[in-house]
């Protein structure tokens, strides 16, 4: 059975699906790897490690997609031909076999366009970002591995563009003191800019809506602050859904106060995993102090500030709002290497006799199949894609 690792194409991109430590894995398994001649060059994986792990090196990436059984690639494949949101014009998808297997982090919610081609060519699909959280998926989460980074990574951003130290220092000219961090969102990139803050010494402050999260963030250093909640807000699997009105208002004046107070202000909170709630107004922004800094890592689902403009550094009246996208890209060497882990995981537990095997009564693989077989096979996807198709 052939995989195929294509080289990136969205504009900005640098990480790569696999690097050779997990070719070497997969050779071994029984798989014959290929990769696109560079494909992991701007991760610093070179073509000649490639081929020490095993894996061949192809030059022509439609020769390379048109003979793989299993193609893993870091975002949704270039369909149509057009440059879009890549950097080279592609259709990848018109270059795949009918029957392949496709394994990504699909974001099948932000990229119908890709999905409707995957399902027309009859590509089984899977979705990284769409395996479910449980205990026997946690190897394949990229989800997890991806939003670590951007936690830690928006956290060296705020340092940088902060005009103090974050640690309180005591020197001969005096005593400064610490810098307070506010991280509103705590799941995997908040926990993980909580730690990075307190790393470097800042006094941290942090706010969810889901009530099991009040222990991990005092597990990780920060104070929690928070509000009673009237009404529910966890969606079940971990995540949140949207609060009620009166909830909203309430958790508003909270965000008021500590804004104010703050020196960093990182937001990370989604809904559903997928959309940003707008959380942080104008008006919270114009209390902040001069010199205050808002790191946005909501940016790609919308962002949570109403001044964010993401992929763009804004600045409202001295308070600087940073909104990154694809923060992940930037850490490219440690992003591809636990991306490529993740990618492993998955397709190894489900090789048998030196090939993958579709099972689609295996809880991971129902959840993350998004087409099969001429269809969008995702419920949730499906309905999505109509919603779109009925509202243009
Ligand atoms: P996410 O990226 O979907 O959401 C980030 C955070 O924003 C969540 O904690 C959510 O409660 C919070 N949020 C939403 N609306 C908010 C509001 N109005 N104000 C403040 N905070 C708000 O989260 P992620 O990182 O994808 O994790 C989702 C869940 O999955 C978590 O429960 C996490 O512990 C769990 N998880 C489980 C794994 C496993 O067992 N394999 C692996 C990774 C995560």
């Amino acid at each position: 059975m052939k995989i195929a690792v294509p080289k990136e194409t969205r504009a900005g991109e640098r990480r790569v699906a696999l690097v050779p430590e997990s070719c070497k894995k997969l050779v071994q398994a029984g798989f014959a790897v290929a990769v696109e001649s560079g494909a992991g060059l701007s991760a610093h994986y070179l073509d000649d490690a490639y081929r020490q792990a095993g894996a061949t090196v192809e030059t022509d990436p439609a020769g390379l997609l048109g003979s793989a059984d299993f193609i893993c690639k870091v975002n949704a494949p270039a369909v149509g031909g057009s440059a879009g949101r890549n950097e080279v014009a592609r259709n990848e998808v018109a270059w795949m076999r009918p029957g392949a297997f496709f394994l990504a982090s699909l974001m099948p919610l932000r990229n119908f366009e890709a999905v409707t081609a995957l399902a027309e060519r009859k590509i089984s699909a899977f979705s990284t970002d769409a395996i479910p959280r449980t205990t026997r998926a946690q190897a394949m989460d990229t989800l997890s591995s991806m939003a670590s980074i951007s936690g830690y990574k928006g956290v060296l951003l705020a340092a940088d563009a902060l005009n103090k130290y974050f640690p309180m220092l005591t020197t001969a000219a005096g005593m400064v003191f610490p810098a307070k961090v506010f991280v509103i969102g705590a799941a995997v990139a908040g926990l993980q800019a909580i730690a990075t803050a307190r790393r470097l010494g800042a006094n941290v402050f942090a706010t969810d809506v889901r009530p099991e999260v009040k222990e991990q963030i005092e597990s990780v250093g920060a104070k929690y602050v928070g509000i009673e909640l009237k009404q529910d807000a966890a969606a079940g699997g971990g995540y949140a859904k949207e609060l009620s009105e009166e909830d909203k208002l309430r958790q508003r004046e909270m965000l008021v106060e500590q804004c104010a107070v703050s020196d960093v202000v990182i937001t990370t909170a989604l809904i559903g995993g997928v959309f940003a709630p707008r959380l942080v107004t104008a008006a919270m922004v114009a209390r902040m102090q001069p010199g205050a800094v808002l790191v946005d890592l909501a940016a790609e689902g919308g962002g949570n500030c109403e001044l964010s403009k993401p992929g763009e550094t804004v600045d409202a009246n001295g308070v600087s709002i940073l909104a990154p996208l694809n923060l992940p890209a930037t850490m490219p060497t440690h992003a591809s290497l636990l991306f490529s882990r993740n990618l492993t995981a998955f397709l190894l537990a489900f090789t048998k006799e030196k090939a993958f095997v579709l099972d689609q009564t295996d809880d991971i693989q129902q959840g993350a199949l998004i087409t099969h077989d001429g269809a969008v096979v995702s419920m949730r996807v499906r309905d999505a894609i109509q919603q779109q198709g009925k509202a243009s």
